[in-house]
């Protein structure tokens, strides 16, 4: 018999709100689509957000973006501070990425994802005023093993020890950037090998977290509003994952002290997104390790998405086929 407890899970009135979203991103997707491999990614963007926004607009819910695409400007985008839903509903916080991996689109590369991430009002950290944040991402194997304050090497050797792994056959995910090449050459010399990513460490850390995935850990400098996305995507996964928002220079500390952050601080996953009442929807653009891009077949478009929910501990793997005249 069901519980009360587990009962009042399936009667909460946001039950369906992760459902409800997957049709932005699924809308993000297919109108991107036609974007992909065409070499303009503020076009692939563009489409994406315009289909997200439009389809946001009809969900159950009075969401405010804290994490959006920057401030309110000429440009097409979903900006903080932006009031999306249709009013009714629960009151949340909203970090929207109508596709993170705008340049993988663009190049018609793999693993570009459209993503929503949910939690209830006032619990997202606004993280906006500085652009990148340090990560590090695993399964829940790493908690109380890893940490941002030891050196990749030790991680490395303490998470092989805690999953028994052998080091050598540890994956580690970190974006291909010049400013990782020293941690690059440090996972290396400690024996484990890399997984350099192109673009979208979303879904480097998310396939971190997955149990049974390829990828053992992701680490290194990304985008902050990624790393609060990650983060309500963790809470349904149960990974761990930790951060430190990283300001590139004296100015950037400056704003971002004055929105009142503490840029020294190692941030675990319940100070990026507090609570345990988060959604996260991601919909495929190309196909990806995490998901499958936008396809089409003869009349229909398919698409694939990954609907987490953190109250239950529920990971959904959506696939839906949309018929194609229907979105000429
Ligand atoms: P966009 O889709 O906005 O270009 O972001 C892609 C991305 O790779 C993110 O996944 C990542 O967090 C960030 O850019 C890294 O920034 P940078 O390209 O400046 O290193």
């Amino acid at each position: 018999m069901i519980s009360t407890d587990t009962a009042a899970l399936y009667t909460h009135p946001d039950r369906n709100l992760a459902m409800e979203l997957v049709r932005a991103t699924e809308a993000a997707a297919i109108r991107s689509a036609p974007f992909i491999g065409k070499g303009d990614k503020n076009a692939a963007d563009g489409a994406a957000v315009d289909a997200m926004r439009a389809f946001l607009g009809t969900v159950n819910f009075d969401g405010i973006i804290v994490i959006g695409e920057g401030e309110k400007d000429e440009a097409p985008m979903l900006f903080n501070g932006e009031r999306v839903g249709n009013g009714r509903g629960p009151a949340c916080d909203i970090a929207v990425d109508p596709i993170d991996g705008t340049s993988l689109t663009a190049a018609g590369r793999q693993n570009a994802l459209s993503v929503i991430a949910v939690s209830d009002r006032g619990t997202m950290l606004d993280a906006s005023s500085v652009f990148y944040m340090d990560k590090i991402v695993t399964g829940a194997a790493g908690r109380g093993v890893v940490s941002l304050d030891q050196s990749i090497g030790d991680n490395i050797r303490e998470y092989s020890k805690a999953t028994g792994k052998a080091v050598g056959e540890l994956s580690i995910a970190v974006l291909d950037r010049p400013r990782h090449e020293g941690l690059i050459d440090a996972i290396r010399s400690a024996g484990a090998g890399t997984r350099l990513l192109l673009d979208g460490d979303v879904a480097g850390g998310i396939n971190a977290a997955r149990y049974e995935s390829r990828i053992d850990m992701c680490v290194g400098i990304g985008g902050s509003p990624e790393g609060i996305t990650t983060a309500c995507a963790l809470k349904a996964l149960g990974g761990f994952m930790q951060g430190r928002l990283a300001p590139g220079d004296d100015a950037e500390r400056a704003r971002a002290i004055d929105a009142g952050l503490d840029v020294d601080k190692l941030l675990e996953i319940d100070d990026m997104v507090s609570g345990d009442n988060t959604f996260f929807v991601t919909t495929g653009v190309t196909d990806g390790a995490l998901v499958n891009g936008v396809r089409r077949k003869g009349p229909m478009i398919r698409t694939e998405s990954l609907v987490l929910r953190s109250r239950t501990g529920t990971a959904r793997r959506v696939i839906a086929e949309h018929l194609a005249e229907k979105w000429v």
